[in-house]
């Protein structure tokens, strides 16, 4: 079997090495992503091995069928860049469901602590010998209340973190877990300190914070998203920011990151004003999609991407990691009587 592997950095090649070794899986590794002008480098595979900012639209699929790929392993949780209704029928899609669903919990809250204790600020002014106090004043997590919008694998971790804080947690989702205190999402939003997004990316939730919904936040929210970019409407965030409706932000993703994150563009002038405005506020943290980047969740990719590609090729179905445009719509899904999608 061999495998184009896409996107491809220096810290994915030893997890992936080391599991393929004794299998009958080759993998060749590309830099660059995956997209209508890169797809024929997919020519002899039997399958790609895509990441988050890869595009496998439908003419990618398409090509990719005609070229003879039967599988697309994402080494991801979120599928939404792949268009699955495209595939249905042709090629099977597989993704990594939780690789370290603690990995994205904590760097939320890493995000947190550092804007409200502006941790970022302090420590570049000691690194000048500046010990002055001025403008470093915090306020504490205990007693304020937290919203997770989204209370699947990350977001149930998330808020037992913040319960931890000693914080009150409200959630929001379509489904509820035991244990935590649902209420509508516009009470969500009027009476959370913070706001924390960990649902998927899908057509419901596309711009779920837009100028609306951050007109029905309390003054000085903070709104961190570790999820998907475009689950924030940017323009309405740095409008909420410039009339200091939102106190900060956090965040892990960009609705346009696609052509950004994961390169080195220091030296460059970036282009995007949008996101060079959010980072030039002293009150946001861009981090670049690195909220899953942990040792133990890297190990787990790569252990269940190979899992999937060797059961896929070897007929062992895996419906548990295979994804459809049929996911999340109910009594509509072969997975659940234990069938691959197709
Ligand atoms: P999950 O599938 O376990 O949970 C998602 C939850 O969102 C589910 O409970 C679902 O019912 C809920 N949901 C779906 N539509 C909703 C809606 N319209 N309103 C409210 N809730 C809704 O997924 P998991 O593992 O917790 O991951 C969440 C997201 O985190 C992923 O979709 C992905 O986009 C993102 N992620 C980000 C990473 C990063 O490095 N920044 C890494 C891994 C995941």
């Amino acid at each position: 079997m061999k495998f184009a592997f896409f996107d491809a950095k220096p810290y994915d090649k030893p997890g992936f090495d080391h599991y393929c070794q004794g299998t009958d899986l080759e993998i060749k590794y590309f830099e660059t992503r995956l997209n209508e002008d890169t797809v024929s480098l997919a020519a002899g595979c039997d399958g790609v091995c895509v990441f988050v900012n890869d595009i496998v639209n439908a003419a990618v699929v398409n090509r990719l069928y005609e070229m003879g790929v039967r599988m697309i392993a994402l080494r991801c949780a979120g599928f939404n860049n792949v268009d699955t209704r495209a595939c249905y029928g042709k090629i099977h899609v597989f993704r990594v469901p939780a690789y370290s669903p603690y990995a994205v919990a904590e760097h939320a809250m890493a995000l947190i602590l550092t804007i409200i204790r502006r941790t970022h600020k302090a420590y570049n002014r000691t690194r000048e010998f500046n010990f002055s106090l001025s403008g470093l004043s915090g306020f504490d997590l205990h007693g304020k209340t937290v919203g997770v919008i989204g209370t699947g694998k990350i977001g149930r971790i998330f808020a037992d973190i913040c319960k931890g804080f000693g914080m009150e947690v409200l959630a929001y989702d379509r489904y509820q877990s035991p244990g935590y205190h649902y209420v509508e999402l516009p009470e969500l939003l009027q009476r959370s300190d913070i706001i924390s997004l960990h649902c998927p990316l899908t057509e419901d939730t596309h711009h779920i914070i837009d100028e609306k919904a951050i007109s029905m936040m309390r003054k000085g929210v903070i709104i961190v998203n570790t999820s998907r970019g475009a689950l924030v409407d940017t323009e309405a965030l740095i409008e909420g920011i410039k009339e200091k409706k939102v106190g900060a932000a956090c965040l892990d993703v960009y609705e346009e990151e696609a052509d950004l994150f994961y390169e080195d563009f220091s030296g460059h002038i970036v282009q995007d004003d949008k996101l060079v405005r959010l980072i030039s506020m002293p009150n946001v943290i861009v981090t670049s999609h690195q909220a899953f980047l942990t040792e133990e969740a890297l190990n787990n990719i790569a252990e269940t991407t190979v899992n999937n590609i060797l059961n896929f090729f070897h007929g062992v179905p895996s419906p548990e990691t295979e994804v459809c445009y049929h996911c999340g719509r109910q009594n509509d899904c072969r997975k659940e009587r234990h069938q691959k999608c197709f």
